[in-house]
């Protein structure tokens, strides 16, 4: 029988999660995998704090530096969070020849370079099944399962915060703030919920779905990432009536010699497989060129879902069944993926402004949008209100990006629209 020694940074809702299912599972992952999962520490701010599992006092430390350096443990479990005092910890227990399994996909986001590297030299093994989609395993899918093929696209709903308030601004009819504050009782946010609802933490999950999925490293910076605080529930009904539902989708696609990233509120058609994911549920659709689709879905959030991915890494440490390559090269590939600016992609988008219902109105918008060279697909003017403000959507055909941003900035110049124009990108593939 093999001990894997294991030091735990962090004893929030995940840490405690994590130790109590090593406990209630121990036994039978020791007959899985050979292996007994010893906890020989675990740092806290306050020792004293009553927590949901008991820990023996004589493993609770407040001193991260020494947990990482301390010579009894084999592997470093990062639940720390954040980026500066993670990353110092998470590279020196590399240095100190720790393996290290962590959840912290701000971290592997924009510091993950330096991290793989130095991992790759000194021959340890960075493990991060929990960092995307919680309990869904799509990590060990794209670097085992789905070897053999070219990913072409990702097309994800990774925040479960921004989803639940979606979903129950759609179906409660609640609006942004109310939903808000039930996804934070319910704890699914992150501490900081901004990173959650301006699609931040989507970006994070975002680039490091991309490195293992077309290799290569990510400019996180050129992510573009924009959230859901700004979505009304008169867009989401407006979108339900064009037969489309908005989603918070962090996209990814080949594009010749670079790739198209980013996050963004969508209109989905209301039959696409994505449109129907509810709450806090995650999902992953992946197209490779052997395979097709493929679609992993699940909880994306939450501590049991969390604590269960990150069981799995400290499992595939001990049996050494640890897949190092990504699909173009290793982690640490010196390859820099080229990412397309936002404003040279083509999309369709969503429209809506608030009008004076006047004659001529709808004339003036659509001339300046014709001229450039942005076609209309569908239009809504919902209620007449004669020299009153009313609402009025229009749908698009594909436009590239640059000339609709430059015809919204005209019309809002043309002062017909009231309280901005409100723009959402729409997708409609894969179906
Ligand atoms: N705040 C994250 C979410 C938790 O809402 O999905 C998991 O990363």
């Amino acid at each position: 029988m093999r001990t894997l020694s294991i030091g735990i940074l962090g004893c929030g809702q995940i840490g405690s999660a994590v130790i109590s299912l090593l406990r209630r599972k121990g036994g039978a992952l020791l007959r899985d995998s050979g292996t007994q999962f010893k906890i020989v520490g675990v740092t806290v701010r306050n020792p004293r704090k009553k927590r949901a599992v008991r820990i023996p006092s004589a493993l609770l430390t407040t001193r991260g530096d020494s947990l990482v350096r301390d010579p009894r443990v084999n592997v470093i479990v990062e639940l720390i969070g954040g980026t500066q005092a993670a990353r110092k910890l998470v590279l020196e227990a590399l240095r100190n020849g720790k393996d290290v399994v962590t959840a912290n996909k701000a971290l592997l986001a924009e510091h993950g370079d330096e991290i793989f590297e130095l991992a790759q030299k000194r021959g340890r093994k960075v493990l991060f099944e929990a960092s995307v989609g919680g309990g869904i395993p799509v990590i060990k899918a794209l670097r085992e399962g789905l070897i053999a093929n070219r990913i072409d696209s990702i097309y994800s709903i990774i925040n479960g915060t921004s989803n639940y308030i979606l979903s129950e601004m759609s179906e409660r009819n609640l609006d942004f703030k109310e939903a808000l504050r039930l996804a934070q009782r319910k704890g699914y946010a992150e501490a900081n919920p901004s990173l959650d609802i301006e699609g931040v933490d989507s970006a994070h999950k975002l680039a490091i779905l991309v490195r293992l999925a077309f290799g290569g490293r990510v400019p996180f910076k050129e992510i573009y990432s924009e959230g859901i605080s700004k979505i009304r529930n008169e867009d989401i009904a407006f979108a339900e009536e064009f037969g489309y539902r908005i989603k918070l989708l962090a996209i990814a696609k080949r594009d010749r010699d670079a790739i198209e990233a980013r996050v963004q509120p969508t209109l989905l058609p209301r039959n696409h497989i994505l449109a129907n994911v509810s709450g806090s549920f995650n999902a992953i659709l992946l197209r490779g060129d052997e395979v097709g689709e493929v679609l992993f879905y699940g909880k994306g959030a939450g501590p049991e879902p969390t604590a269960s991915a990150v069981v799995s890494d400290l499992v595939d440490l001990a049996k050494g069944s640890f897949a190092p390559y990504c699909r173009d090269g290793r982690l640490s590939s010196p390859r820099r993926l080229k990412i397309k600016s936002i404003s040279s992609i083509l999309s369709r988008y969503y429209l809506r402004f608030h009008v004076l219902d006047k004659p001529g109105v709808l004339a003036r918008i659509s001339s300046v949008l014709g001229r450039h060279r942005v076609s209309i697909s569908d239009v809504i003017q919902k209620e007449r209100k004669l020299g009153g403000i009313v609402p009025l959507i229009l749908l698009t055909h594909d436009a590239p990006e640059n000339q609709l941003r430059m015809a919204i900035k005209e019309i809002d110049r043309l002062g017909i629209a009231r309280g901005g124009s409100q723009v959402i990108r729409i997708e409609a593939e894969p179906k």
